[in-house]
């Protein structure tokens, strides 16, 4: 099957604005992905029109759909559990930053039984793709994510104030939270996509076991993921600077999606 838009560039909408969505305009509008021209930035108030500043149009959703190829999500969980099936029903292809969305089951059916395709991006990690041939290879166990970043990037609505006082005030690295990937993503919902990733990779959230470190001294996000299966072991660590505009994010991610737009506009000899 060749792509449709093999004959002009790949039009590309942006669902999210914020600190990784600011990078991708930024990037795209200057020309960063050869054969790709951003289009759109879809936006809560989109229906309302405007542009911004680069004067790329500002639109709802419908219209967003309607312009691109592909969509690239980089809104929130809860905003690709709601929004991201609509690009999959249109049959465009929905390129997601929040992967922890595929932990709903109903979500996930939605954003996955096409006409549309969804991909996901790599984000804050890397080594998904030898996570995914260890699983290929069999005997995968001891699958672990330990991910690390300041207290305050960690800190949820949800935690009472004894809990956020103890985390925002320790002297030393805290376990915010242990438990598996399956049972993360709605407690950390900013910061455990890529544990969630990790759970995809191997083919089972379940059976990844998760780590959250409050570290008061961290200057950076560390993601450290192991395994060991029947073709050999595995350890990844990445140390990722924070997002000037979103502490809690982490500064590879936009370019993590600029690649993969890369590989969609230009799909000839590059790493899948
Ligand atoms: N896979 C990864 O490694 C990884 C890493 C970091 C972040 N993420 C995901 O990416 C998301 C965005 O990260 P960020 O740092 O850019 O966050 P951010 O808060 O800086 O920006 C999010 C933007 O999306 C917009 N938004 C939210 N809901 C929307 C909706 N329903 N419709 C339209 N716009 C909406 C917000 O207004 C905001 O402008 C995170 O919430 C997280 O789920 C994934």
């Amino acid at each position: 099957m060749t792509d449709p838009h093999r004959d002009r560039p790949l039009r590309v909408a942006l669902l999210g604005h914020g600190a990784i969505g600011s990078v991708l305009a930024e990037r795209l509008t200057a020309g960063a992905v050869e054969g790709a021209e951003l289009v759109a930035v879809i936006t809560r108030s989109g229906g309302r029109g405007g542009a911004t500043a680069a004067g790329v149009p500002v639109v709802g959703l419908d219209t967003g759909i309607a312009a691109a190829d592909v969509v690239v999500e980089c809104a929130s969980v809860a905003a690709a559990r709601e929004l991201g099936p609509a690009v999959i029903a249109a049959g465009r292809t929905l390129l997601l930053a929040s992967i922890g969305a595929l932990n709903e089951p109903d979500a996930a059916r939605r954003l996955t039984t096409g006409p549309g395709r969804l991909l996901l991006t790599t984000g804050a990690i890397g080594g998904l793709d030898v996570l995914t041939a260890h699983r290929q290879a069999g005997g995968l166990r001891d699958v672990a994510i330990t991910s690390t970043k300041r207290a305050t990037s960690l800190l949820q609505p949800w935690m009472d104030p004894a809990q956020r006082d103890a985390l925002a005030t320790a002297a030393a690295p805290v376990v915010a939270f242990e438990g598996t990937a399956a049972d993360v993503i709605d407690l950390f919902p900013r910061s455990a996509n890529v544990a969630v990733a990790v759970g995809l990779a191997v083919g089972d959230p379940g059976a990844v076991t998760v780590r959250m470190v409050a570290d008061p001294d961290a200057t950076r996000t560390t993601h450290r993921i192991s395994a060991v299966s029947d073709a050999g072991r595995f350890h990844c660590t990445v140390e990722n600077d924070p997002n000037p505009d979103n502490p809690a994010s982490s500064a590879l991610v936009p370019y993590a999606m600029l690649a993969a737009l890369a590989s969609l506009a230009r799909p000839s000899g590059r790493f899948a």
